[in-house]
């Protein structure tokens, strides 16, 4: 198994896939992965759908653009974001699960002012959709943990986004209004690994330079 760190460099996007199934073990590995992720207030609105199903995988290649590599891989996650994670309910129970847990006593500033929080816990329940960015961000982070998971278990993934076409994946698997798909990941093991593809430098991402190093 891979460290996280050569899990990180030895990922690439995966676009063929050999037959050969993949493992029970390693669907349950990349779904825990994805359990344990963080998220704000630890919401956690990841959902997903195992898919194996041959008719339904033809239907989400489909439905994403046709790419063929979606009804190869042996398994295909439908990852998707429950803004029902977001209600004052949820908060309530998340709140509490915090002093249960001791976090209360860690967090500072302004989360650590109990006046706050009760503030807080007290808004009436929020309009849901406005939570859809939150949802996404959070999964998006759940996502990742996979996809790690799957190259430091010898398997291949391909981030299959959101493409403008989610409602037809949402009403083809019957998905409520409060559930937004938030990407299709295919899992198998890959036919070749591809070298790196390209990335723009550190001095493009840095916005300054880096502080001087320390002593
Ligand atoms: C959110 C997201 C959506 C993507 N959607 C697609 C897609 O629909 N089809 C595809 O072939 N690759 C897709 N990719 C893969 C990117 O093209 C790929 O990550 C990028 O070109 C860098 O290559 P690498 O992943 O091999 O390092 C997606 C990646 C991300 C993160």
């Amino acid at each position: 198994m891979l460290t996280v760190s050569e899990a990180i460099r030895e990922r690439r996007s995966i676009r063929s896939f050999r037959s050969d199934p993949v493992p029970d073990e390693v669907i349950h590995q990349m779904l825990e992965a994805a359990r344990l992720a963080p998220s704000g207030s630890n919401r956690q609105p990841w959902r997903f759908i195992v898919v194996t199903d041959a008719t339904e995988k033809a239907r989400l290649r489909k439905i994403c653009l046709d790419q063929a590599f979606i009804e190869e891989a042996p398994v295909v996650f439908v990852c998707c974001a429950d803004v029902t994670a977001y209600s004052q309910a949820l908060r309530k129970k998340r709140s509490q699960e915090f002093i249960d847990y001791g976090v209360t006593e860690t967090l500072s500033g302004r989360f650590a002012d109990p006046a706050f929080q009760a503030l807080l816990l007290a808004e009436p329940d929020p309009d849901l959709r406005t939570f859809f960015p939150a949802a996404v961000a959070n999964t998006y982070i759940a996502i990742e943990h996979m996809v790690l998971t799957a190259i430091a278990l010898g398997l291949g993934t391909c981030w299959v986004g959101a493409l403008g076409n989610e409602g037809e994946i949402d009403a083809f698997f019957g998905l409520p209004t409060t559930m937004v798909v938030v990407a299709v990941l295919p899992v198998g093991y890959p036919t070749m690994i591809p070298p790196p593809r390209p990335r723009i430098s550190l001095s493009e991402i840095l916005l300054r330079p880096l502080p001087a190093p320390s002593r």
